[in-house]
């Protein structure tokens, strides 16, 4: 086979086909394993949760299960680990099952598609057990949509089973909602997140060291297929020969490096050396605006380490930068911060109204320097202090 047919992105590869293979979805593959062990099963769930954490391999995996025969074909209830190989499990898997139904209301918003679904709601399941409605990003239905479908929803006949799957839950209305079992599938958390990646890397013979894993999983930010994607990219990035410094090149943190640059000489009050890096980027092509909203990221970046030192290993930066966040975080004080993130607020929306853009940018940066020149209202009151006990003694002497 030609190597770029046989070649499939990594999350695509690598999409869970049972229960068993989701990471970092315990509660659900827990409640789900025992609806099914038990047949105790609700007639319609929502699955809800940020891009990338399972949702839709959920729905697909759990369409499976309720139908599946087993490999001898004769099992007559639901199986928690669909078999794979019986004749439902690979109609489902191929997408050509007629009793499983998967409709994008992305792409099928109105009421006369939710119609189609409900006239096909009497018929009874042609060869499967269920027939099985799974509706993506369910929130994209429009109102009539959803009213059409309540009512289907609040009685199906028994061998009917809704799948809704979004991530954005507030857009369901209530009447939706109330007639499913929700599972909120949370972001996957860093340590999961860097196991599995390293897990693929074995499986794809993939040389790769724990550094650059942990950035790639703090990249992805809790979704799995980010963190899958990002992997994709450094592995074709990287031909063989993958380090930290190449996979913050890749995943575009390497220009964070001359913003903590930045940052650092707008801290020492270094005016004339601040405004030069700014010119040098605008002349490199830079969008200043970006370098302010970086400034902004750092800000809160160094208030979230100063709040808890710990978090530090949780930015999605390189070892070098995270030190660079404590050492601000141990200079800097909590009102400091507050000041500057304000005045950088501000400077955005200056930058609505000024025709040129990199003047005012270099204005608000002259101004943030003379916060950092400025003392800190607890070093005036030192100050104070100070001044007044001097003076109480010169009187008693
Ligand atoms: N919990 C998980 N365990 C293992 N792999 C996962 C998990 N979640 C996502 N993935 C990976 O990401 C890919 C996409 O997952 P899926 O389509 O289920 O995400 P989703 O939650 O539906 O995302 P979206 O909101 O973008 O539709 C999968 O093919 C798989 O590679
Ligand atoms: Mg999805
Ligand atoms: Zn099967």
């Amino acid at each position: 086979m030609d190597d770029n047919i046989k070649y499939k992105v990594l999350a695509r590869k690598y999409r869970p086909s049972t229960l068993d293979e989701l990471v970092g979805q315990d509660v659900l593959v827990k409640t789900l394993t025992n609806a099914i062990n038990t047949n105790r099963l609700a007639h319609a769930y929502i699955f809800t949760g940020i891009r990338g954490v399972g949702k839709t391999s959920t729905a697909r995996i759990f369409a499976k299960s309720l139908n599946c025969l087993g490999p001898d074909g004769k099992a007559t209830l639901p199986q928690v680990k669909p078999c794979g190989v019986c004749e439902n499990c690979r109609a489902i898997a191929e997408d050509r099952h007629i009793d499983v139904i998967e409709m994008d209301a992305a792409s099928r918003t109105g009421v006369d598609d939710i119609r189609e679904i409900i006239d096909g709601v009497q018929y009874k399941p042609s060869s499967a057990r269920y027939k099985v409605y799974i509706i993506d990003e369910v929130h994209m239905l429009s109102k009539n949509a959803f009213n059409a479908l309540l009512k289907t929803l609040e009685e199906p006949p028994p061998y009917v089973k809704f799948i809704f799957a979004t991530t954005e839950i507030r857009k369901v209305p209530p009447t939706v909602l109330s007639r499913c079992q929700r599972f909120d599938l949370p972001r996957v958390d860093l340590e999961t997140l860097s196991k599995h990646f390293k897990h693929i890397c074995q499986l794809e013979n993939v040389k790769i060291d724990d550094d650059s894993i942990s950035i790639i999983a703090k990249t992805a930010d809790g979704s799995v297929r980010d963190g899958m994607s990002f992997l994709d990219q450094v592995i074709s990035n990287c031909e063989g020969d993958i380090s930290v410094d190449k996979v913050s090149k890749i995943l575009g943190l390497a220009g964070k490096g001359v913003v903590f640059d930045l940052y650092d000489n707008i801290m020492s009050a270094n005016i004339e050396k601040a405004v030069q890096i700014i010119d040098e980027q605008y002349n490199l092509g830079v969008d200043p605006v970006l370098i302010l909203t970086d400034l902004l990221e750092i800000t809160h970046f160094i208030t979230r380490v100063k709040i808890t030192p710990k978090s530090v290993d949780l930015l999605p930066i390189t070892p070098a930068e995270q030190e660079k966040i404590s050492q601000l975080a141990s200079k800097l004080s909590i009102a400091t911060l507050a000041r500057i993130w304000q005045m950088l607020l501000k400077g955005f929306e200056e930058l609505s109204r000024v025709p040129n853009v990199l003047s005012a940018v270099e204005m608000i940066i002259i101004r943030l320097a003379y916060i950092g020149m400025m003392p800190s209202p607890n070093e005036i009151l030192a100050k104070i202090e100070n001044q007044t006990s001097i003076e109480v003694e010169k009187k008693n002497n």
